[in-house]
């Protein structure tokens, strides 16, 4: 099994990595993808980490922060050209080591659904179905 070399995303690396959420069918249309890379690489509690092959290209990414009690991941991305290699795996993993070294206890995720099919995957990696209501509400003109 290839290790990706994972480590924080540079500004350089914007387009490829929204490249990369939107072959994984990550992007919609209410989100801006460019703002979002830009606010999580801006803000003190967050970042992008992404996964290089040997050859350096981008293979995975995810968005990992934390809101000042629980850690959250968004934008899990293997691209689909190597998927079933283990760098979702991989990926996953770097993200729970950068929320425990800043003493996060818990990670957590939100599965649109229309993509249930990818439980199966965060189960393998020992994440548990958690019943909640999620509510949601803009803050700004998408309000
Ligand atoms: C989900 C995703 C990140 C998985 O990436 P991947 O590199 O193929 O995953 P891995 O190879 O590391 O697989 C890890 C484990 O999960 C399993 N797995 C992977 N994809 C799976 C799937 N779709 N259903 C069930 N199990 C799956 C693998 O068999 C493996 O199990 P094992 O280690 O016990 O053998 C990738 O399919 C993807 O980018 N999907 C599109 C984007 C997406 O939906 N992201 C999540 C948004 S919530």
């Amino acid at each position: 099994m290839t290790d990706l070399t994972i480590r924080s995303a540079t500004a350089g690396e914007e387009d490829a990595v929204v490249a990369l959420w939107q072959a994984c069918g990550l992007v919609v249309a209410y989100n801006d993808p460019i703002a979002d890379f830009r606010f999580a690489k801006n803000s003190p509690c967050s970042d992008i980490l992404a996964g290089l092959d040997p050859a350096g290209e981008i293979k995975a990414s995810v968005m990992v922060g934390y809101d000042g009690h629980r850690g959250w991941l968004y934008y899990v991305a293997v691209d689909p050209d190597v998927r079933h290699n283990g760098f979702g795996r991989q990926i996953i993993d770097a993200a729970e080591d950068w929320l425990r070294q800043r003493g996060v206890a818990k990670a957590q995720l939100m599965v649109r659904d229309t993509n249930t099919a990818v439980v199966s995957f965060y189960e393998r990696l020992g994440f548990e179905v958690s019943p909640r209501v999620v509510m949601a509400k803009w803050l700004d003109e998408r309000g």
